[in-house]
């Protein structure tokens, strides 16, 4: 008995609070026309202010619950150094990747992406936290 109770108490640590730690991925850039979207559909008011939203890949999609998650994205690299240094931004999902399969992790509305990448054609590598 006692060993079967052992490995659940050593499992009590795996309970404590860890600090979070952000995921690494890609992101591209995607433009108009927005709507529909598979979250929101031609709701006219779905977008956050200052347009800062993404359609996320099958990975993150979680079969339609990531939608309304928010993300703080940044970037990290890229080609001819795009980032905008020190700058992250905070998204809201809206959709799923339009393409099939997705180019990058994220797809980042142009508003979005231009607020961390000065090259909106090249795609860069973001580190990302819910
Ligand atoms: C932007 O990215 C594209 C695609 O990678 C590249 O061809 C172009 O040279 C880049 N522009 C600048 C200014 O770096």
């Amino acid at each position: 008995m006692s060993l079967l109770v052992l490995p659940v108490v050593l499992c009590l640590l795996c309970t404590v609070p860890r600090p979070v730690s952000a995921d690494l991925g890609t992101a591209t850039s995607y433009g108009p026309p927005y709507i529909p979207t598979r979250c929101f559909g031609r709701r006219t008011d779905q977008f956050p202010p200052q347009y800062f939203f993404v359609a996320v890949s099958e990975g993150l999609w979680d079969g339609g619950s990531a939608c309304e998650r928010v993300y703080k994205i940044k970037c990290l690299s890229g080609l001819n150094m795009p980032c905008k240094v020190g700058e992250t931004v905070e998204v809201m999902v809206v959709d799923l990747c339009r393409k099939s399969p997705c180019p990058s992790t994220i797809a980042m509305s142009t508003d979005a992406f231009a607020a961390i990448s000065h090259n909106s054609s090249a795609p860069i590598n973001i580190e990302y936290l819910q």
